[in-house]
């Protein structure tokens, strides 16, 4: 829970950093085709994180520290649809804020004043901010006032103990749910079914998804947004998945085990250099560390187990500096998370790499998410992987790139394995790092009992 106080102490902050009047719109709802039926609506994150209040089409003016609502009145037959509506009373009460009009009002309340403001992924509110901003907003291009942009950025980017909390208990629920679908894995079970499971452990406690579940035996495909496979005996499922708590924190986990609970051969090999490479990785998220060095780190860790295997050829020195591990983990080792699963990605780079540090050009760390300098109260995934993807093997360019520093033909030998990615949240502490997610579990041998056992995960995994 974040408490009213600690809203109230951020938005001080913000004021004291801005020394002007702050808009912060909230996102409105959106309709699945009929007026009636809404898509669940998810509160902007910023605004959340100043308010905690997460109902559609709100408003808040934040000046010197003081914070008015703006909040739609309860229509007439409110009461009659959906239950008791709580008054613009109730929700001053409830969000500890100074003020709460009806948002009808907020032209004639912004009149004259000269407003710092944000884009948020609603377009009709967007619009609305920018008209009493007299500034172009556009979410993803023009996002705002770069004072407020920033002073948000270096707010939420360090996590609090009320944060951390949240997320601690997003996790607990989540392995319970990871529990669930890997009791309930079997050859002949389908994604589907897994997904499910996962879905439903989530629902029963009271989380929503911070994120679309990937669950699949393709995990070579990074983001495969189906789950329309059969479970086959022999291969891999790779589930990517998180909880969000009420109040906006989500975790961010993936696992990969045996559809047959049994890591055969080449699965076993690959799991165990994947889960070394993140296990070093985690080790290095500690404070004044730069993210990329915990990236370089899952790289040398897995090309040193690519160059055993045979699938990469030559020096590690000449491996390291051609970053020919891409051609198998083509991606990043993680991200900022917190209120987002891609925590402040919606401000693009300017979260995640600081000024003179930019994007690496090169295939692969290209899809380097950030590049900052860890700092305590940092929350941030290690997810490295190991994916034998078809599109890579054939790519001409890639292929003339690396050269004779991959095994093509070895690699096509793997075609047809998927992909496996081990992935925890991780807080940056003052002292060793802490593993938010370390109860979801990711032994082989912890995997292999669990797997296709089908007994509910509760019953094993009370925390
Ligand atoms: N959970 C998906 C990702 O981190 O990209
Ligand atoms: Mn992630």
């Amino acid at each position: 829970m974040i408490t009213p106080e600690t809203f109230a102490a951020r938005r001080t902050r913000l004021s004291q950093k801005l020394g002007r009047p702050i808009l912060l719109m909230g996102c409105g709802t959106r309709l699945r085709n009929l007026p009636i039926n809404e898509l669940p609506f998810r509160q902007d994150s910023s605004f959340l994180y100043m308010t905690g209040c997460d109902l559609p089409n709100a408003a808040a003016l934040i000046e010197d520290g003081k914070c008015t609502l703006f909040l739609n009145p309860p229509a007439d037959d409110d009461a009659l649809w959906h239950g008791h509506v709580e008054t613009l009373e109730d929700h001053k009460r409830r969000y500890g804020v100074e003020a709460v009009l009806d948002a009808a009002t907020l032209e004639s309340h912004c009149k004259g004043m000269k407003l710092a403001t944000l884009a948020v992924a609603d377009a009709k509110a967007t619009r609305r901010a920018a008209s009493l901003a007299g500034i172009p907003l556009s979410y993803g291009k023009a996002n705002g006032d770069d004072a407020l942009i920033d002073a948000i950025i270096a707010m939420r980017q360090i996590k609090g103990r009320e944060e951390i909390e949240e997320l601690r208990s997003a996790a607990i629920c989540t392995a319970q749910a990871f529990h669930s679908a890997m009791s309930g894995t079997h050859p002949g079970g389908s994604e589907a079914h897994v997904a499910a499971l996962f879905r439903g452990c989530l629902a029963a406690r009271g989380l929503s998804e911070g994120y679309n579940p990937i669950v699949t035996v393709r995990g070579e495909i990074l983001h495969n947004p189906t789950y329309r496979n059969p479970l086959r005996d022999g291969q891999l499922l790779l589930l990517d998945g998180g909880g969000e708590r009420e109040t906006g924190y989500t975790v961010d986990i993936t696992r990969t085990w045996p559809v047959n609970g049994r890591f055969e051969g080449r699965q076993a090999s690959a799991y165990n250099a994947v889960l070394e490479a993140q296990l070093q990785a985690i080790e290095l998220v500690r404070p004044g560390v730069r993210y990329r060095e915990v990236h370089d780190r899952a790289a040398a860790v897995l090309t040193q187990w690519l160059r055993d295997e045979g699938l990469l050829r030559g020096s590690l020195e000449e491996l390291q500096a051609s970053q020919a591990h891409a051609a198998f983990f083509p991606h990043g080792v993680g991200h900022h998370l917190g209120l987002d699963v891609h925590d402040l990605e919606q401000f693009g780079d300017r979260a995640a790499y600081p000024p003179g540090r930019g994007r690496d050009e090169n295939f692969g760390t290209a899809y380097l998410r950030m590049d900052m300098d860890m700092a305590p109260g940092m929350v941030v995934t290690v997810e490295p992987g190991f994916y034998v993807v078809p599109a890579i093997l054939r790519d001409p360019a890639l292929r003339e790139k690396w050269g004779a520093q991959v095994d093509w033909d070895l690699a096509q030998s793997w075609a047809g394995f998927g992909g496996i990615r081990i992935e925890d949240d991780v807080l940056c502490t003052d002292a060793a790092p802490e593993v938010l997610t370390a109860t979801t579990i990711k032994g082989v041998h912890d995997i292999e009992d669990l797997v296709g056992s089908g007994i509910p995960a509760i019953e094993r995994f009370q925390p």
